[in-house]
């Protein structure tokens, strides 16, 4: 069928000329490529210059300006000033380092420009096929659903929602929750702050969180765990639902999932595990038994964002009883409806699973990525980041100032200065790392100690690099105390 061409009057949004857009776009995709290729050798960090914020302080362009022109502030002034996650010496917080196929995944997906929320398309059938590869990762059954979302701060609260439903009944949705008997949720001390706060958006009330201390081994500790629940249940409360860590983002220490397993189950609680940072460690032979117990879970929240180096964001909630994960969220409504064939078909549709119905298409850039590299090489290069992160622990076990602060359960390396004195230099001393371009360390807090954190998260970091940050902090060290004296 062929379309009468236009009158030449309206205009649509495509360029005006596709041979300089192409060679404008080669040029872009090849700035990045370079990007990309040197990205080791330029500083981690570098803070935006005032004239160069002051360019994203402008007024509306009520004209466009030429594509080329564009990319060239892209290229001037935001290539350079990034958060520096790529970079090998990048160690701070938890960030995935992306990978080249992510990238190339990313403009396809931008040029498909797919609204993955349902209907009857391609798109759906890539995300349902990375919901089949986590819950074979997991163990979990292979009809198990699962749903791309922001990170693991969305899954976990969508994972509450659920937990929540299956204890209460889908009736809360319409009715609100009831206080009386008061839900209750547990977790460890070291659970992420994502907890708390889906307790407090979900409605329950972080107040009804409980923090359960951990053990020796900074996993939770399980005979406190039962006592909780008992204390809570003889005071009229209902337990409904525990919180497993797989990882905690202080010191990637794991709870003990058999352990909790058992609990739940025996408790008849819901049980999530939040594994943003350690859930993908099943990848690597070495970590595997770690995670042992989390096939029993009902449902985890990870990212494909971190260990898995798909470019942000690519969270994922995975529930293992598919029928509650839809009844907590579908709302069905006229304009949606299912059609038997055609665009409008097909059963559960993402927005079936979740509060978004316009998203985009990350399960592309997740897939693309895992089909690339494969599920192995991702687990080898968790593997590398963990060898990494233990020759660090060796060289500050072995250095006369620093001293590790905390055992070393998987890729972060949590360490202080062995003069108590010393320990106000610790904040300093990674700020003038970052903003001398070094290295990107973190700041965290160890049983009411400061304390400085590295997390090897990057597939590019190295032995060497390692050997480079700890020179480069005693040579921070010695300038920043020189100064204070
Ligand atoms: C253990 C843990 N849980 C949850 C989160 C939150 O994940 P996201 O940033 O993807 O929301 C993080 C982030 O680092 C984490 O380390």
């Amino acid at each position: 069928m062929s379309i009468p061409a236009g009158d030449g009057v309206a205009r649509s949004l495509d360029p005006d000329n596709w041979d300089e857009f192409t060679r404008t776009s080669h040029n872009a995709l090849d700035l990045m490529i370079d990007f990309l290729r040197g990205v080791a050798e330029g500083p981690v960090w570098r803070q935006a210059p005032p004239e160069v914020q002051a360019r994203f302080d402008a007024p509306l362009p009520h004209d466009g300006q030429d594509f080329s022109a564009v990319i060239d502030i892209f290229r001037s002034s935001i290539l350079p000033y990034g958060t520096g996650n790529l970079h090998p010496l990048f160690m701070g917080w938890v960030h995935g380092a992306g990978t080249p196929y992510g990238m190339i995944a990313e403009m396809l997906a931008a040029g498909l420009n797919a609204n993955c929320g349902g209907r009857n398309h391609i798109g759906i059938e890539v995300e349902r096929q990375i919901a089949r590869w986590a819950a074979e990762m997991f163990g979990y059954p292979a009809g198990a659903s699962g749903l791309f979302v922001t990170g693991t701060s969305m899954a976990t609260f969508l994972g509450l929602l659920v937990a929540r439903d299956a204890a209460v009944g889908h009736e809360v949705r319409r009715g609100g929750l009831k206080s009386d008997p008061q839900l209750v949720l547990y977790a460890s001390s070291e659970a992420h702050g994502c907890v708390p706060q889906a307790a407090d958006l979900a409605g329950i009330g972080s107040a009804h969180l409980r923090l359960v201390p951990v053990a020796a081994n900074g996993g939770i500790d399980v005979d406190r765990l039962r006592i909780a629940i008992r204390s809570d249940r003889d005071a009229g409360h209902r337990p409904f639902l525990v919180v497993g860590t797989a990882g905690t983002v202080n010191t990637g220490a794991f709870d003990d999932l058999d352990a909790l397993a058992d609990v739940a189950h025996a408790e008849g609680l819901w049980f999530h595990v939040d594994g943003a940072l350690g859930a993908l460690a099943i990848l690597s032979p070495t970590f595997r038994p770690r995670l042992k117990g989390l096939e029993r879970s009902h449902s985890i929240a990870f990212d494909f964002h971190k260990w898995a180096h798909v470019p942000y964001d690519a969270g994922f909630l995975l529930v293992r009883d598919p029928n509650l994960h839809r009844a907590t969220f579908a709302h069905p409504v006229p304009y949606l409806a299912r059609a038997p064939r055609g665009l409008g078909s097909g059963g559960t549709w993402p927005r079936d699973l979740g509060p978004d119905l316009s998203r985009g298409f990350r399960a592309l850039k997740a897939w693309m990525t895992i089909r690339t590299l494969g599920a192995d090489r991702i687990g080898a290069a968790i593997d590398r980041c963990c060898a990494v992160a233990r020759h660090l622990e060796g060289l500050l076990a072995a250095s006369s100032s620093f001293v590790p602060a905390a055992p070393v359960h998987l890729n972060i390396v949590c360490f202080g200065l062995r003069g108590r004195r010393e320990e106000a230099l610790l904040e300093p001393i990674v700020m003038d790392l970052q903003e001398r371009g070094i290295a990107a360390p973190s700041m965290t807090v160890l049983d009411g100690k400061p304390v400085i954190r590295a997390a090897i998260v990057n597939h590019r970091s190295e032995e060497r690099h390692m050997d480079l940050f700890v020179r480069e902090l005693e040579a921070s060290r010695q300038r920043l105390a020189g100064t204070a004296c």
